[in-house]
């Protein structure tokens, strides 16, 4: 029988393929996904060919308008971030390369799954719960947790003995892991395990030092039509193209990097460094446009169910039905999130300056501390702050008799 493995094209998930058709005996049939990490798809279809995978079980596919449309904006209307910080870039993607897997093993009638991570992370726990989400018969095999292969020298070995090429600068230990798309580039382990111990330059790859930003501020402006990004400059752009763009404007002004400690779901603390610089200007934008156009009591409820959203995401829960619970509660609260953004880019940090909305609920003449509104009239608030702190003037009395 056969399975469909999630396939990079890389020396690791090369050696899992080999491993697969020794190991199992199957037929394997590779999925490789274009998500926006800035690698060429040919070389994978080719050193697929080169261990002998037909041509009619190589999928290749460029799936990076649907995994920014579909995946990281919905996120994104949440302002989602983990543990308040990390923007999620590894754990969307998880979700949109399970459902193509599992497309493909209905088109092909395999009945198993494969994919490249370790028993140690997060990223096993999202692929799975993705495939048996869409899939409860599947069989899964996840040859990190089952194979021997336990040193890089006996990864080497096994390529060696089974003819499969390795780069030159693959030979050695890879100083550390990358995962990389549209998104975001994740970097995790070796030279980054200790904690105490600063992000040596060269793991850099997404932005240029903030120190070494222009000394000049790039103003730009992004337009909003429900929650999503829709133009740069007034230039409209589909998802993807967008992104990208915002990319590389936080490229080269060093914006979006995080080094975090954070708790994985299977119950270790790890280290990562984390580099968002499109992600990291939509996220300020986002909350610019929403500050002009969300009720408070929405902003705040939708505050609340952040952190909640956040860890499904984290914890690979993409397709539950608590995420799509909480994805239509905050796709309801986006409809009048329309409107322009102005932000300013300088030196590693994204700023709003400015926003406008044809549905704010912004009322200058309201707020104004010139003689103003109607609507209010100062004297009310005498008695909203007299029936407010009824309870406190209670407490009060009574703390002086206790004497505490
Ligand atoms: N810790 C991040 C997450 O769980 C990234 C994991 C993948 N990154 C990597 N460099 N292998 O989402
Ligand atoms: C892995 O273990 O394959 C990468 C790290 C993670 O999944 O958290």
């Amino acid at each position: 029988n056969k399975v469909v493995l999630a396939y990079s094209g890389g020396l690791d998930t090369s050696i899992i393929l080999k491993w697969l058709q020794t190991t199992y005996g199957c037929e394997v049939v590779t999925f490789t996904a274009d998500l926006g990490q800035g690698e060429e798809l040919g070389p994978a279809r080719d050193k697929a060919l080169l261990l002998g995978i037909k041509p009619e079980n190589i999928f290749i596919e460029d799936v990076r308008e649907e995994f920014v449309r579909d995946y990281v904006f919905p996120m994104f209307r949440a302002n989602a971030q983990y543990e308040g910080l990390y923007l999620l870039g590894t754990s969307i993607a998880r979700p949109l390369i399970a459902k193509k897997q599992i497309e493909i093993a209905e088109r092909v009638g395999a009945d198993a799954v494969a994919h490249g991570a370790t028993g140690k992370g997060n990223d096993q726990v999202r692929f799975e719960l993705g495939y048996y989400a869409l899939k409860p018969d599947i069989t899964i095999i996840a040859p990190w947790r089952e194979w021997d292969l336990t040193s890089r020298t006996k990864l080497i070995e096994f390529a060696e003995q089974n003819q499969i090429p390795i780069a030159k600068d693959k030979r050695g230990e890879a100083p550390f892991s990358v995962d990389a798309n549209l998104l975001h580039a994740s970097s995790e382990g070796k030279v980054l395990e200790d904690p105490s111990v600063e992000v040596p330059d060269y793991v850099y790859s997404r932005t240029i030092d903030p120190e070494k930003a222009p000394d000049t501020p790039t103003v730009i402006t992004i337009d909003f039509e429900k929650g999503d990004p829709v133009a740069i400059d007034g230039v409209k752009m589909s998802p993807a193209t967008l992104l990208a763009k915002l990319n590389e404007l936080g490229r080269a002004n060093g914006i979006g990097r995080l080094d975090l400690v954070e708790n994985r779901f299977v119950g270790m603390k790890s280290r990562g460094m984390y580099e968002t610089p499109g992600g990291t200007i939509l996220y300020f934008a986002h909350r610019g446009i929403e500050s002009i156009t969300l009720d408070r009591g929405a902003a705040h409820l939708k505050d609340e169910l952040m952190p909640k959203y956040a860890e499904l995401v984290y914890n690979g829960f993409w397709f539950s039905p608590e995420r799509e619970m909480l994805q239509a509660l905050i796709d309801k609260s986006q409809e009048a999130v329309t409107g322009r953004v102005t932000l300013k880019l300088y030196k590693g940090s994204a700023w709003v300056i400015g926003r406008e909305s044809p549905y704010s609920l912004y009322d200058q003449e309201l707020v104004t501390f010139e003689e103003g509104a109607v609507a209010y009239d100062h004297r009310d608030a005498a008695g909203f702050i007299r029936l407010n702190a009824l309870r406190l003037r209670t407490l009060g009395a009574r703390k002086r008799k206790l004497g505490v």
